[in-house]
């Protein structure tokens, strides 16, 4: 009954959404991740966050070359066979913002868009449709040189009142110096749960890969198919843990924004407006091995819930970590992270419940 409830809730704020976005993209430029609150479209371009996340506990190595890099076997592709750089832009996003500062290079065109932030705006673009269970990736090169103060965003969202969201975030960094990847989850309206690595390469010298695999057991962030980060779905933690995300389509989103009141060194780096316009290109959009939510109406759901069954990502294999994947695991708690707010005692009296299931 419980399921019932919220799965029609859930529906009907995405039926809501549906309606305004399909009637007119423009209107809901939803693009900066912590500051929207449920359901409240923004202006772009978007102000950063309200209270940005604390400074990282530890610091690691300041430069690239001294990050170790990752020489134990990395996990394989977890999908079957994407569909790899076949869809196009247009077929299943559109830009939501800053469209001036968009630009489709490469051939054929359509395959790669790039994402510009000057002085007057940032920008973005987001999915057509939801998506429900599945494998979502697509490939990122980052702003380079002096990027102090960007923030370069891939992110899923549900914008629903019961608010979900699981997200990439790239902070810039001054030449020479690493970005910081942060990641976060949201449950229904409750984020707070940010963890910042250090990549084992310099995310703007080429193309990476960055997706989601989520089913009904686990949701796995991955960087070039190494698991970064997992989410299990665990009953039983009591009201400290907010429910799994098993019932709310996601939209896909990205973007490119000022954050240099926060980002870089906790904002003692500016962003050099010398260098403008910042570029952040994407590619190889995956979504072939995802549920799309292509109607307004439950039904739709739950065609995504019968095809999560059958689905490649859904099989054994990827309703529980692999061994190797426990090793990308213990490899980025041991080698990459910087803040992990699982450990950050001064934010939380007690350890948030999940941090105990979720690293190995
Ligand atoms: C933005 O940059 C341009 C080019 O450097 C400059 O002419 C303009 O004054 C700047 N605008 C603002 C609001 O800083
Ligand atoms: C930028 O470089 C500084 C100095 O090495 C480092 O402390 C910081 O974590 C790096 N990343 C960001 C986004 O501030």
């Amino acid at each position: 009954m419980a399921k019932v409830g919220a799965l029609g809730l859930a529906w009907l704020c995405f039926a809501l959404l549906a309606t305004s976005s399909h009637a007119d993209p423009k209107a809901i430029p939803i693009d900066a991740i912590e500051v929207v609150p449920p359901g409240t479209p923004v202006e772009s371009p978007p102000s950063p966050p309200a209270s940005p996340p604390p400074p990282p506990a530890t610091v690691g190595s300041p430069v690239f070359a001294p990050i170790a890099p990752i020489v134990a076997p990395i996990s394989g592709p977890v999908s079957s066979t994407p569909a790899v750089g076949k869809v196009m832009f247009w077929d299943e996003f559109y830009t939501n913002f800053g469209d001036k500062n968009t630009v489709f290079p490469g051939t054929p065109t359509g395959s790669t868009i790039q994402l510009g932030l000057d002085n007057t705006t940032g920008s973005g673009f987001r999915s057509k449709y939801p998506y429900l269970y599945g494998h979502l990736s697509m490939k990122l090169k980052l702003v380079g040189g002096n990027s102090a103060g960007t923030v370069t965003s891939y992110y899923l969202a549900s914008v629903f009142t019961k608010w979900c969201e699981l997200d990439f975030e790239f902070l810039g960094n001054v030449s020479g110096q690493p970005y910081i990847l942060q990641t976060n989850v949201f449950s229904e309206g409750k984020g707070d749960r940010e963890q910042r690595i250090y990549l084992w390469f310099d995310p703007s010298a080429d193309y990476h890969s960055y997706g989601i695999l989520w089913n009904e057991k686990l949701i796995l962030f991955l960087v070039d198919d190494v698991v970064i980060r997992v989410y299990h779905n665990v009953a039983g933690l009591g009201s400290e843990y907010p429910p799994y995300l098993t019932y709310q389509p996601m939209y896909i989103y990205s973007s490119i924004w000022n954050g240099e009141k926060w980002a870089t060194r906790g904002g003692a780096d500016k962003t050099d407006w010398s260098q403008q316009p910042f570029l952040a290109s994407y590619t190889e959009f995956d979504v072939e091995n995802a549920c799309k939510v292509k109607g307004e109406n439950d039904n739709e759901i739950n065609v995504c819930n019968e095809q999560l069954k059958t689905s490649s990502y859904n099989d054994a294999a990827h309703q529980t970590l692999t061994d190797v994947q426990i090793e990308d695991l213990r490899r980025t708690r041991d080698q990459y992270i910087i803040y992990d707010y699982c450990t950050d005692a001064k934010r939380f009296n007690v350890t948030p419940v999940e941090c105990a299931i979720n690293w190995p």
